[in-house]
């Protein structure tokens, strides 16, 4: 029996990536730009369209940490871990995030309002270390910059 709708892709659009394993990755980059996440109804149709397993997919998304499984909090934290901001204390600044919201890396906080994402180059370079909260940006951070701005947006609920 033959597909003739998908919840998470248009037909037409998806029919070049049918039995194309090296599909997965596009497909999966659609989903989360549109939901924010990866639903398990996505997965199952990229297994249909692709012929790979759900348990490969799985896999993918478990390697990639630029793929969440769960919807993220209302503010999604993203931590440039490019090289600028690698050398200007990326690093430093997620321990801030991880001992101040009490999560990891993907998770996110049990009030549902932040999410922590490590991302490549934000494209802000000279104002390393960056983070963005949604779609404001952040420079020249240090950890008590990153405290305050938690602090800010905590009590913006
Ligand atoms: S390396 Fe962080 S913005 Fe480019």
């Amino acid at each position: 029996m033959s597909v003739t709708s998908y919840t998470y892709f248009d037909l037409q659009a998806v029919e070049p990536c049918r039995g194309d394993g090296s599909q997965v990755i596009p497909l999966l980059q659609v989903v989360q730009e549109k939901h924010g996440y990866v639903p398990e109804g996505a997965i199952r149709e990229i297994c249909e369209i692709t012929g790979t397993p759900e348990s490969d997919i799985f896999s993918v998304i478990t390697f990639y940490k630029q793929f969440r499984l769960q919807p993220p909090g209302k503010y999604l934290i993203k931590v440039c871990d490019g090289t600028a901001c690698h050398v200007m204390g990326a690093s430093t600044l997620l321990d801030v995030l991880y001992d101040s919201l009490k999560i990891e890396t993907g998770d996110t906080t049990a009030d549902g309002l932040f999410t922590i994402s490590p991302v490549a180059c934000l494209g802000c370079c000279s104002l390393a270390p960056v983070i963005m909260v949604n779609d404001e940006t952040f420079g020249g951070l240090t950890p008590q910059k990153v405290r305050v701005i938690l602090n800010d947006y905590r009590k913006k609920g």
